[in-house]
């Protein structure tokens, strides 16, 4: 049934576009929430879903066992989707609950697999739990990527388990990121925006760093339009000086904070990373070459060299072969000094992290 579903028009819009597919991985609220929101998107023709099946969720003739708990039955999931995919222009989209070999033909493949954040519980407290489950993802993955299929790392820390994601794969650095600080800058735009009345698209303001508690709201780099942040809000709205510090500090904490005010609320996020999610995924299959900061390996020209060897995000260049060049600005000297602690917190959990 899920093959016969949509799977018609999922390849005549191959036929005329050319096959686009993004695999995700992990069937959780992330996994499926991102499953559904790439599933509509126009750019698209292919989502595929993995999970592991759980003990229990099948007899011993290899049958799902009716009525368990569905978080994890990417067939269900899918069929549920197939379902709804005439309301989608037509173009049906094929969602596919299946094993590693639906990867084969992936052009970006999205890894959710692992625990999420408990309320009050940094990402890298993760560290344990996760390392091992994106280890086991990426050996299984390995036999079945192509050779320009982009892997993002999604599950938490993302930018640590970018980089055992990285060392696990094997591949070119340039084709595994994290989602890193996606959401994070988004989030800054918002509240930036609202503050100021100003349509996000406007405010070009940019987390840095670690997806975490040390990342850095680059507010050197940020400008209003073409106007820098801080001359813009001294023009427009008379702030300037330390007040204007404590402003702008209280608008990162806001986003700093975002994600452990919805996990208290509801134990996960998962819509907005969603978006993210399907934000990345069209700069690599529609091939932008647009500037995200999302978490990429960190070479000796970024930064001065000084996050050499350690995944942060930091403005990049993302298209189809995924990270096409690191961008990242002179940015000021407390700028500079807080992206790189942010480093070095990330360079100690890479080097104690077990695999
Ligand atoms: C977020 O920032 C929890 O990393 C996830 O929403």
């Amino acid at each position: 049934k899920i093959r016969e579903l949509g799977l018609k028009g999922a390849e005549k819009m191959a036929k005329v576009f050319g096959k686009k597919k993004v695999v995700v991985v992990g069937d959780g609220r992330v996994g499926s929430s991102a499953v559904f929101a790439l599933f509509q998107q126009s750019w698209i023709n292919e989502v595929g879903v993995i999970d592991v099946v759980l003990p229990g969720h099948k007899d011993e003739n290899g049958e799902w066992v009716k009525g368990f708990n569905a978080m994890h039955n990417v067939e269900g999931d899918a069929l549920d989707m197939n379902d709804g995919a005439s309301f989608l222009n037509g173009n049906g989209r094929v969602v596919e609950g299946c094993d590693y070999s639906i990867c084969d033909d992936a052009d970006a493949v999205v890894i959710t697999s692992g625990a999420p954040q408990k309320p009050g519980q940094t990402r890298l407290e993760l560290l344990g739990a996760n390392a091992s489950i994106v280890a086991g993802v990426c050996k299984q993955l390995k036999s079945h990527l192509n050779d320009h299929c982009v892997v993002i790392v999604v599950s938490n820390p993302c930018d640590v388990l970018a980089w055992v994601a990285y060392k696990t794969l094997g591949i070119d650095s340039k084709r595994v990121i994290g989602s890193g600080c996606v959401l994070d800058s988004s989030r800054l735009k918002q509240e930036i925006g609202d503050d100021l009345g100003i349509d996000y698209r406007s405010v070009n303001a940019t987390i840095i760093g670690e997806h975490g508690d040390s990342e850095v709201a680059a507010y050197s780099a940020a400008s209003i339009g073409t106007t820098p942040i801080r001359q813009y809000y001294e023009e427009y709205k008379g702030i300037s000086g330390a007040e204007l510090d404590a402003h702008l500090e209280k608008i990162h904490y806001n986003v700093w904070h975002s994600a452990y005010d919805v996990i208290n609320l509801k134990r996960a996020t998962n819509y907005a990373i969603a978006l993210s999610i399907t934000r990345i995924c069209k700069a690599i299959l529609t091939d932008e070459k647009v500037i995200l900061p999302v978490s990429v390996l960190c070479d000796k020209h970024v930064l001065g060299g000084k996050a050499e060897g350690v995944y942060l995000s930091v403005p990049s260049i993302l298209g189809a072969n995924g990270v096409e060049a690191i961008v990242a600005p002179e940015y000021s000297k407390e700028d500079t000094e807080a992206v790189l602690k942010s480093a070095e917190t990330l360079r100690e959990n890479c080097a104690k992290v077990q695999f």
